[in-house]
Parts: structure tokens; sequence; C-alpha cells
């Protein structure tokens, strides 16, 4: 199965601790697929052999603290994105991160969870010196802007948030070797809990409610990085560090891994 539902990316793009669907998010595509219901407080996507769906902030941000509870279609792959999978075995979640343009850094894992099962937490924290992805409150992955010595390019441009359900057939099961089932449509997806508390640029390069003073300047903690490392052994699939494909090329990149 090859659905890809995009949980949580932040794009570049030309507060307070909201938010609600039909306040912050604007459906951008799907012809009706995307459902905002319950005052603003569900957000469903679906996807069917015609169409995917999905939505965008309304604002663009620069850093905040990202925040959405998710239940996943049956039987498919979640940036953070969820890739289809083979009926009976575990979900994998992908993750990346885009500066300057430049990609290919991405971490994928397996999940401890049925992400299908019930709802569950993915958020994005993203300060001036480190993104770090969370899945129910424990961090996954620590991206920092610099290593021991060095500032590198980091992603410092605003960005929107998307969330979106498509056919990823080309690329996301197994790289590609295995399609969607269509007779199993529509495929849909739940969302609820949506929490955005973020800066917004401005001249002096960005200006944040109070809320920021909680989080801005926020760093993995010694626990924090015993818990990543614990779930990181046991369940990162994949890390470009690692990949043959990439030898010699990214130690800068991953000198400023956390951990
Ligand atoms: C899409 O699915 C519908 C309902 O199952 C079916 O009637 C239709 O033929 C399908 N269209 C395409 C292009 O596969
Ligand atoms: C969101 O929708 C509103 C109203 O339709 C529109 O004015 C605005 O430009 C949209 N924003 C984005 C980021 O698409
Ligand atoms: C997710 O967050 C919500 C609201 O903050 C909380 O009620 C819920 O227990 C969390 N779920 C998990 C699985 O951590
Ligand atoms: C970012 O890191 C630098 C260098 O460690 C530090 O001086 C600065 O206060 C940090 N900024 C924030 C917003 O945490
Ligand atoms: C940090 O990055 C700089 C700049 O690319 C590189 O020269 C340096 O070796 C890196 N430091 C470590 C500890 O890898």
């Amino acid at each position: 199965m090859s659905l890809v539902l995009l949980v949580l990316l932040l794009i570049s793009a030309a507060a307070g601790v909201a938010a609600d669907f039909n306040t912050d998010m604007n459906i951008t595509w799907g012809d009706g697929r995307a459902i905002i219901s319950n005052n603003g407080l569900n957000l469903q996507l679906s996807m069917d052999n015609i169409s995917g769906s999905g939505c965008e902030s309304k604002a663009a941000f620069l850093y905040g603290r990202f925040e959405l509870s998710s239940a996943q279609p049956a039987q498919d792959e979640v940036d953070l994105e969820f890739l289809g999978n083979l009926e009976g075995q575990p979900y994998k979640l992908n993750t990346n991160v885009f500066t300057e343009g430049k990609g290919n850094r991405e971490q994928r894992f397996h999940l401890w969870f049925d992400p299908t099962g019930d709802f569950h937490n993915y958020s994005i924290l993203w300060t001036p010196n480190q993104t770090i992805s969370y899945i129910d409150g424990i961090p996954i992955r620590g991206f920092m802007k610099a290593n021991s010595t060095t500032q590198l390019p980091y992603v410092e441009k605003a960005m929107t948030l998307h969330t979106s359900l498509w056919d990823g057939s080309d690329w996301a099961t197994d790289g590609g070797r295995i399609k969607v089932d269509w007779s199993k449509a529509p495929f849909i997806a739940h969302y609820r809990n949506l929490k955005i508390d973020a800066c917004f640029p401005s001249e002096s390069g960005y200006t944040c409610g109070n809320d920021a003073a909680s989080w801005i300047e926020k760093s993995l903690s010694q626990q924090d990085l015993t818990l990543m490392h614990m779930i990181r052994d046991q369940y990162m699939i994949y890390n470009y560090c690692t990949d043959p494909k990439y030898k010699g090329t990214v130690s800068d990149e991953c000198s400023r891994e956390a951990g």
C-alpha cells in the first residue's frame, strides 16, 4: 500500500496557542475530500482513485511549536510522513529536513504502535537553534543549526504548515514496488487537537507571543537524549548518515544531528 499521509510539514512560504482548523488552516486541494467539522476542532482528509486532499496554514511562521493528533487510515504508510505499508508489517514514519532547497536527510522509523488504532500526537518544535520531532511527546530526531564548532545552513525562512494525503505509489512503499489497492478506497485520515504556538517574521527577524518564552530556548535535556537514543536504537530503520550512497559527503550534516 502506498498512501502517504503527511502529518506535519513546514514548507517555506513567501498566535499564540490557537488553534482550530477553521481559523488557522485553509483547505487547499481535494475538491471536497477535506472536511472540517465540529466547529473547527476536527479535520478529515480522504483519498480515492481520483484525488487525495490537503490543507495549509493561513499564516506563515518563523519558528514555532506545532502539534496534531492523528489517526491514520488503515493499511498505510507519515518531514513527518506516514508511508503505506503491507498488511501485517509495522508502519513507517519518514522524517526529512530541507535547508536552502536541499533535502536528502531522511531518517525513517518503524512505529511502536498501530497508528490506525487510535489518535497519536505528532509534533515539531522549531527554534532558532534546533528542530525537534516528537511522537507522543517522545523526541525521535533533533536537527541542530550548529555542530560543536560551526553554524551550518539551517531552516530559517518563513514556512506554512501543511497536512495532506496523497498517492505516493511511485516511491513510498518499498521504493514504489507496491501500488495502492484502490478496492479499499476511500482512505480516510482523522485529525484533531491542532496546536500552533508560533512566531512570525518581522523586520527585526522574528516576533513571538509570550508563550514562546517556554520553548524558544529549549534544547534536549539529558533525559530527552536518553529516551531518544533508546527509541532510535530500536526503531530507526534508515538513516542517511549511514547510507553508503552518501558515504564521505554527509559528515558535516551528520555532525549536527542530535546525539
Ligand atoms: C474509481 O473508483 C470508482 C468507484 O470504485 C470506479 O467506479 C471508477 O471506475 C474508478 N475510476 C478509475 C479512473 O479508476
Ligand atoms: C486562505 O483562504 C482565504 C479565504 O479564501 C484567502 O484569502 C487566503 O489567501 C488563503 N490563504 C492561503 C495561504 O492560501
Ligand atoms: C495527545 O495530546 C492530547 C491533548 O494534548 C492528550 O489528551 C492525549 O492524551 C495525547 N495522546 C497521546 C497518545 O499521548
Ligand atoms: C542559540 O544558541 C546560541 C549559541 O549557543 C545562543 O547564544 C542563543 O541564545 C540561542 N538562541 C536561542 C533563541 O535559544
Ligand atoms: C562542523 O562543520 C564544519 C563546517 O562544515 C566542519 O568543518 C567541521 O568539521 C564540523 N565539525 C564536526 C565536529 O564535525
